[in-house]
């Protein structure tokens, strides 16, 4: 969810408000992705790398974060929405932190759609914090599965469809294992211009992609 700075600036309003009216198409976009029938919908809030931002900046995003769900709970809940996390959260400040956790447990039992945020998320840190539960487990040799079965989230499916806003191309830390065989959508776009149509068109672009997950076109199956 990538430009609200620059959407602040091109208005003269200072960042926050970018976020602010981000956080509303957040809000939004969930509702259409669950409309769609959209499973599981991860949205990258904020990273390992945000620390580095004004402190005001990260204050506002966590209490931001904070306002959100406390006054969206009893929509969360009448619209099946579970909302789970994904990333360091246990190093977020304790009300941050108690929060997201209070949230996540009264949306456990939810089925409509799985909202992942990534808060304090960062995908080197992911992948190192498997390799050191599975360190732990006192297992010294390792497969492909060994690390999918330790991530954060392991029973997420890996994403069909990467979405990043703002004409930036790039992943930034964003899911590096499960990204593997995921499509990649880019749009110069500000996440805080991003509307409905957006979500359709890179939808409809993901679906006239051909996933060959390094195999090739079924209709040349029997060619040597
Ligand atoms: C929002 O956009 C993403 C967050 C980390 C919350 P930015 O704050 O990165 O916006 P730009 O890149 O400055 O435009
Ligand atoms: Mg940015």
């Amino acid at each position: 969810m990538d430009g609200n700075g620059r959407w602040a600036k091109q208005r003269g309003l200072k960042r926050t408000m970018g976020h602010e009216r981000g956080a509303k198409v957040a809000e939004d976009v969930i509702q259409w992705a669950s409309d769609l029938g959209i499973r599981y919908l991860t949205l990258y809030s904020f990273s390992t790398e945000n620390w580095k931002r004004p402190k005001e900046e990260v204050s506002f995003l966590f209490s931001l974060m904070v306002r959100y769900l406390e006054s969206r709970l009893n929509k969360i809940i009448r619209e099946n929405v579970r909302v789970r996390f994904t990333g360091r959260i246990e190093e977020l400040p304790q009300e941050v932190f108690d929060v997201c956790k209070r949230i996540e447990e009264k949306s456990k039992n939810n089925s409509k759609i799985d909202v992942i945020l990534a808060v304090n998320y960062g995908g080197r840190r992911e992948i190192v914090d498997a390799v050191n539960k599975i360190i732990s487990k006192g297992i010294k040799e390792i497969d492909i599965k060994d690390i999918s079965n330790n991530l954060y989230l392991p029973d997420v499916p890996d994403p069909e469809l990467i979405i990043r806003t703002s004409g930036e191309i790039r992943i930034s830390n964003f899911l590096l294992w499960q990204i593997a065989y995921s499509e990649l959508y880019f749009t110069d776009t500000l996440w805080p211009d991003f509307t409905k149509d957006d979500l359709i068109k890179a939808i409809e672009n993901y679906s006239n992609r051909e996933r060959r997950f390094g195999s090739i076109s079924s209709d040349e199956g029997s060619e040597k």
